[in-house]
């Protein structure tokens, strides 16, 4: 393992002014966006919709730092026959990949879930690099619920999430560790935070135990938030402070870097409160955006999957790339 590479390419992926896109919806997900917006989800529109994002280019070459694939993608050709992966270096962003293969049911805990992929995961991880994947990502789901999240649950997910990232960084990757707290529950801002926290100080504790170098890793959490059906919802300023106030307490500034996931919010919401977070004065470590859902809504309705709206689409692509690379310098204004 070449510790310098892993660090200088983390460092790069939430560089000042820059972030993540994650287009990384596995073939479930994206048909469910595609559904939204009446396109039928076949190989074809997949592609030329991701063709689309990564030929945008004054987002992909100014405002968007890495972009995280799906397996289906990282294979796919452009119309013209460049492989989709070329079009991301030729922009100067860096390629990634997603390696988890989804969830299963957790065996004891009614309504949890834990996250599957360990298996074999040396050699996918051997072939993504000689495609070119210089960072990868794996995402635990943890629920907010009554009587859950379990400690079970919670263990489970950190130990995969650690055994992910070893492996990661044994094949010169940079691991994405994603414990993402759900916001669809109805519960407050207090709850998220305590669970995150007890997430969060869970997931460094696996991360150490399995000797993952803190330098090479990036970490993609939610933000302490209310839960999407509480009556109770936070305003912006108590999002950020909140968040930067938890993620003080459990990250390391060993990280070289924090990119968050929008997980249901409102475009401009997850703008708004990433902006607002660099208002906060200096943080430890690089804080920027890995969102998929506040960076592609637009442009997937702009597109709606018609060939003569494809300019439409990247300028609502580039628009929200470049509203989100202010926000990663608190330099955006609503
Ligand atoms: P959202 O920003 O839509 O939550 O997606 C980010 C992601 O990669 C979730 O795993």
């Amino acid at each position: 393992m070449n510790l310098t590479e892993l660090n200088r390419i983390a460092t790069a992926m939430v560089a000042p002014g820059k972030g993540i896109l994650a287009a990384d919806e596995s073939s479930g997900t994206i048909k469910k966006r595609f559904d939204a917006i009446g396109v039928e989800s076949t190989e074809a529109n997949r592609r030329d919709y991701r063709e689309m994002l990564f030929r945008s280019n004054e987002a992909m070459s100014q405002y968007i730092s890495g972009v995280i694939l799906y397996d289906e993608t990282i294979w796919q050709d452009a119309k013209d026959g460049t492989p989709l992966i070329k079009l991301i270096e030729q922009s100067g962003a860096i390629p990634g990949i997603k390696v988890d293969e989804g969830t299963q049911a957790l065996p004891m805990c009614p309504g949890e879930l834990v996250t599957v992929g360990l298996d074999k995961l040396a050699e996918r991880l051997k072939k993504y690099y000689e495609r070119g994947a210089r960072f990868a990502k794996w995402r635990a789901v943890i629920d907010i619920g009554s009587g859950i999240p379990s400690m079970t649950a919670i263990s489970v997910n950190a130990h995969a999430l650690a055994r992910y990232a070893a492996l990661c960084q044994a094949a010169q990757i940079v691991p994405i560790v994603e414990p993402e707290v759900l916001m669809d529950g109805d519960h407050d801002i207090d709850r998220c935070y305590d669970v995150t926290q007890r997430v969060l100080n869970k997931t460094f504790q696996e991360l150490r135990v399995q000797r993952v170098a803190l330098e090479g890793m990036v970490l993609k959490p939610n933000m302490a938030i209310s839960g999407k059906k509480s009556p109770k919802q936070a305003g912006v300023e108590e999002v950020a402070e909140k968040t930067v106030r938890l993620l003080k307490a459990c990250v390391p500034a060993a990280v070289p870097g924090i990119a968050f996931l929008s997980g249901g919010q409102s475009d401009e919401e997850a703008t708004a409160h990433l902006n607002a977070m660099h208002k906060l004065g200096p943080l430890p470590w690089g804080l920027t955006f890995s969102y998929g859902r506040a960076l592609q809504a637009a442009p997937q309705k702009a597109w709606s999957g018609k060939a003569e709206n494809v300019a439409a689409g990247q300028r609502a692509f580039s628009h929200r790339a470049r509203m989100n690379g202010l926000a990663s310098k608190g330099e955006w204004q609503s």
